[in-house]
């Protein structure tokens, strides 16, 4: 059975949770049912079981996909094809979004996908080039065999050969005994081409051979083996400049480049920014067993203003930095410095454009700031002491009772900062 929203009475108004909700309710009563046969009740359990069973399996990537699909007309279309490719039984491998050049590109990602034919995907770094090369194994007959990666530009070129083709025994200095290559572990499934920008030109010369000739031979060897790998090859160069330069051959260019495929920046796909903000939060909240990542309104805007060079591998590693030092609601100040802002160490309530002049407010602004420098103190403090609340007691000369009773007050965990220890307030590495 296959569950499609609109089988669901209501379902686009409904939540993941409520969905599952109702299957709880109408399986508990089925189980109590007394006026239906047992081998009835039998059967409708299974029915239900296998409904529940396919809405948990829904994954995260496609709840949000239907929350962003609802949320304006103009995604509406998006939303259309990005359905349509999930009825097609489309394996997005948590690709997440819907905009035109993604949808695109997994349009071809779909058709190639089943084919033999190379794949070349380009884009800059951190814009899913490799979740891309995923897609297309996945979406592929090729599914259940091997999947190998190869980073071209992080083997010496003097062992390029042989981690591509293996070696025979004796082959080199080194070369105890006869070794596969990635190529022939590959056999019968795909082998992923990182950086292929990087590779030497030696290696692009018999790079080209494996391509025309389906053969290779291991390094020592006379022997020729075939093998039968789909290639999928990924950089985030520009080939046709490297052409120009000399440093790749166009015939391997043209070889690898039967379909093409692009990937948009972050930069291009701003208004998504809102809802991978709220996707990676989940699944942040979900890994580091956290809260749901809350943020106050100016630290919002700057990561929806903020470039993204890193595109979204860095939009997601700062949300895992955010989940990971913030305790209760991160702030600008829990950016890595180099991001942060002149404004971060001003408490937020200063940063009002209009403050209202009615009687008491100085008061209430000064209140405000008050607690805000103390949380920041507080969050700082636990930062340094790697979240041991009597070493930070001691440091500060505050009796440790008095302490809890603040970390309370301002929802701070300092088990929240233990995680942290090691990197202090430096950099968490991409989870
Ligand atoms: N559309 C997307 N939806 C969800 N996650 C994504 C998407 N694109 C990229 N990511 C995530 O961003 C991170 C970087 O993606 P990936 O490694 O595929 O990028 P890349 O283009 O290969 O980067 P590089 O050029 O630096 O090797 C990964 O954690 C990936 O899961
Ligand atoms: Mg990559």
């Amino acid at each position: 059975m296959t569950l499609r929203n609109d089988d669901l009475p209501g379902a686009a108004a409904l939540s993941h949770a409520g969905v599952m909700e109702k299957i709880e309710i109408l399986r508990s009563a089925l189980r109590w049912a007394s006026r239906l046969e047992r081998a009835d009740i039998e059967k409708l359990l299974r029915q239900v079981t296998a409904l529940r069973d396919e809405v948990m399996q829904l994954s995260t990537t496609e709840r949000f996909v239907t929350a962003a699909a609802g949320s304006a007309p103009r995604k509406q279309a998006a939303g259309e094809r990005r359905r349509a490719l999930l009825e097609r039984s489309f394996v997005f491998e948590g690709t997440f979004g819907d905009n035109p050049q993604l949808l695109d590109a997994l349009e071809v990602a779909e058709k190639a996908a089943p084919t033999d034919l190379p794949v070349l995907i380009d884009g800059e770094s951190g814009t899913g080039k490799e979740l891309m090369a995923k897609v297309i194994h996945a979406n592929g007959a090729r599914s259940e065999r091997p999947y190998i990666s190869v980073n071209c530009g992080a083997i010496p070129e003097n062992l390029l050969e042989s981690e591509l083709f293996g070696h025979k025994k004796g082959a080199f200095t080194g070369a105890a005994g006869d070794r596969k290559g990635k190529f022939e572990s590959a056999h019968h499934g795909t082998i992923f081409l990182d950086e292929i920008g990087e590779l030497p030109l030696p290696g692009q010369v018999k790079l080209l051979r494996v391509l025309q000739s389906h053969e290779i031979q291991r390094v020592g060897s006379d022997e020729t083996i075939s093998v039968d790998a789909r290639i999928v090859a990924a950089t985030n160069k520009n080939l046709r400049q490297l052409i120009e330069q000399g440093t790749f051959r166009e015939d391997l260019f043209y070889r690898l480049s039967v379909i093409h495929v692009t990937l948009p920046p972050l930069r291009e796909r701003r208004d998504e920014i809102a809802l991978l903000l709220a996707y990676f939060g989940a699944e942040a909240a979900e890994n580091l067993k956290r809260q749901p990542l809350r943020m106050t309104p100016r630290l919002r805007d700057f990561l929806h203003a903020y470039r993204y060079p890193g595109n979204i591998r860095e939009l997601r590693n700062l949300v895992y930095r955010l989940s990971c030092l913030a305790g209760d609601t991160a702030d600008l100040i829990h950016l890595p410095h180099d991001l942060r802002p002149a404004s971060a160490s001003v408490p937020e309530v200063l940063q009002e454009t209009r403050i209202s002049m009615a009687p008491g407010v100085l008061g209430d602004v000064k209140r405000a700031a008050s607690d805000q420098a103390e949380r920041l103190f507080l969050e700082q403090g636990l930062r340094e002491v790697g979240g041991t609340v009597a070493e930070l007691a001691r440091r500060c000369d505050i009796n440790r009772p008095y302490l809890q009773m603040l970390l309370k007050k301002h929802g701070l965990h300092s088990r929240d900062f233990r995680v942290a220890r090691n990197g202090g307030n430096g950099s968490v590495q991409e989870p």
